[in-house]
């Protein structure tokens, strides 16, 4: 099946109206970031239909799956450079706190999604509201991506840090989840929500430093905004602030 076929979010209209505010952001001649997950797949093909329309955009993919999807959807596509940055890298998130601090990665591609945000002048993310949790951990348990050889020893280190992890499994396979990096992905279940931004913060420095991480699903301070959609088409948009508009 092609992933045009799978249409994601399609029916969901909370996404849709933001994945099209989204759209409103991107210039002509914009070097466009391209997430990956549900939302971000919408986004894609909300864009694509503009480039049919003659908008004149590039995509950095951050997926295997949503490169596949641009092709399709008939963007251009071009890798990393080191010639300077995107303008501008749409994305999903698996949380949403006040001050913008995200969980992202619940699909498993989220060192790539960090790289295309850190290449970007901005990061815009696209929720409904969900998403909006007032506490990261309300909700998610927090991906951690982890080299193979590692699993044991990371799995201590993450158990004595106060989180429980577990293996994602494939869905169809029943077997350990590899991602296109060829590592495994940890759901780490919270005892309790962080606390706060701090401690945010502190629990992502001491993951990072457990070797054998790769990264965290912890993006602090990565969003310039949040575009919220309704059910009923409203858009809000989050700014890094704080500020609601
Ligand atoms: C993918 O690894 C993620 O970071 C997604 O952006 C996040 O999980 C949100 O996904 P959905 O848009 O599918 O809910």
């Amino acid at each position: 099946m092609s992933p045009l076929d799978v249409r994601p979010g399609d029916d969901d209209p909370a996404m849709l109206a933001a994945a099209a505010r989204a759209l409103e952001l991107v210039a002509d001649g914009a070097l466009v970031g391209l997430g990956s997950g549900r939302t971000a797949s919408l986004f894609v093909r909300l864009l694509g239909a503009r480039v049919r329309d003659g908008l004149r955009v590039t995509g950095v993919p951050a997926s295997g799956a949503t490169a596949e999807l641009a092709r399709e959807a008939g963007i251009p596509l071009a890798p990393l450079s080191e010639d300077g940055l995107l303008d501008i890298t749409v994305d999903g998130a698996d949380e949403v706190a006040p001050n913008l601090d995200l969980i992202k990665g619940h699909g498993g591609a989220l060192v790539r999604e960090r790289v295309i945000a850190a290449a970007s002048k901005r990061q815009v993310i696209l929720v409904g509201e969900g998403k909006l949790v007032r506490l990261l951990g309300e909700r998610f348990a927090l991906p951690v991506e982890v080299i193979p050889f590692a699993a044991g020893p990371v799995m201590r280190a993450i158990k004595a840090a106060g989180l429980h992890p577990r293996v994602r499994l494939d869905e169809m396979t029943g077997s350990e989840f590899l991602n296109e990096n060829g590592n495994i992905t940890l759901g780490c279940a919270f005892a309790a929500p962080l606390a706060d931004a701090h401690a945010a913060r502190a629990l992502e420095a001491t993951l990072r430093a457990i070797p054998g991480v790769v990264d965290t699903g912890l993006f602090l301070g990565t969003a310039e905004r949040v575009l919220v959609g309704h059910a009923d088409g409203r858009v809000d948009t989050m700014v890094r602030d704080g500020a609601v508009r």
